[in-house]
């Protein structure tokens, strides 16, 4: 314990005396999502740069239910300003008409880096972005997992002619549980240290089909009461998923043709494999009864009980 105490006090000092260094007298940036990895480089930032460091918070529309503003203020509390942008019209027409997964993806990632990101960064005059890298990031993207993280190239800058832009990636030794390790040393709110995986492009990916203002209201209504009824379980990660077909069903007498939505709870380590939480039937009696009675329209819950793989955890 007092050896891990110690690595994470050296870890934070060495951080913040190279950010001081290296930024100098200069200005930087960074975008906070509310994730572990985002959230330590804005603690960190702040510690070493205090107001020469500008840390943003983009409401991309597709957050859960009061996400961007309990984000804002988990920092306020910690004495940390963060700039709340509102960008919702930006990505929901980017994504409007689009169906297929990786188009949504894609038109997500676009538009934070791109467009909005890409403007604030700018406008900014901040010459130093700070990311919240970790090292599995660069490891899967060495091996072609995932898509290359050199953000300055996604943001459409080019290091060589914008000369003076430089990114720090303050995390890029730590992996995921080094990341939580460091955050409980410097006492960060639980919130922040033990917060469940929550993906880039969020509810985007829990929408099959078109992402509309309704779905996403159909989908965040299900995922509050997935998360308030699951917060104990202890799981890794649950979420609610709003399929993009429907079922007939009868109400009030009435026959309806309602929408669907799915709830998955999963066991894992590190996201890479994970089965399906052997929830007790009670619990899932409620949340089922609690979803298609509070929420519109939907007249059909199902408890997914697929492994990873052949699924994986998202639905797109
Ligand atoms: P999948 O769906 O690939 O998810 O089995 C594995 C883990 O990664 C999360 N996930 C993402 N996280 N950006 C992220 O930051 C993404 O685009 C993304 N897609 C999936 C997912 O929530 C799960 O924990």
């Amino acid at each position: 314990m007092e050896v891990v105490t110690m690595d994470c006090k050296k870890f934070v000092e060495e951080q913040i005396s190279q950010i001081k260094q290296t930024v100098g007298d200069a200005t930087a940036i960074n975008a906070l999502s509310g994730g572990v990895d985002s959230s330590l480089v804005t603690v960190l930032g702040h510690r070493a740069l205090a107001e020469q460091l500008k840390t943003v918070f983009v409401d991309n529309a597709l957050m859960r239910q009061g996400e961007p503003q309990r984000v804002v203020n988990t920092f306020a509390d910690m004495g940390i300003p963060v700039e709340l942008v509102d960008a919702r019209e930006e990505f929901l027409s980017a994504l409007a008409g689009l169906t297929d997964p990786e188009e949504k993806r894609q038109a997500v990632t676009n538009t934070f880096y791109e467009k909005v990101f890409g403007r604030l960064v700018r406008e900014s005059g901040a010459k130093f972005l700070l990311h919240g890298t970790i090292l599995t990031d660069i490891e899967e993207t060495i091996a072609g997992i995932k898509r290359q993280h050199n953000i300055l190239a996604q943001l459409g800058i080019d290091p060589e002619e914008a000369y003076g832009y430089s990114v720090l990636e303050p995390l890029k030794t730590l992996r995921k549980d080094g990341v939580r390790e460091v955050c409980e040393f410097l006492e960060l709110p639980a919130e922040i240290s033990q917060r469940i995986p929550f993906p880039g492009p969020a509810l985007a990916t829990r929408i099959v089909g078109e992402v509309t203002r309704q779905r996403l209201d159909t989908v965040r209504a299900a995922t509050e009461i997935v998360e308030e009824e699951l917060k104990d379980s202890g799981a890794f990660q649950y979420m609610a998923v709003l399929l993009n077909d429907r079922a007939t069903g009868i109400r009030d007498n009435k026959r309806e043709f309602g929408q669907i939505i799915v709830v998955r709870c999963i066991e894992s380590t590190d996201a890479r494999t994970a089965t399906a939480t052997e929830l007790p039937w009670d619990k899932l009696q409620r949340i089922c009864e609690r979803i298609i009675n509070e929420i519109e329209d939907v007249n059909r819950c199902l408890y997914d009980l697929t492994p990873k793989p052949p699924a994986t955890v998202e639905y797109i």
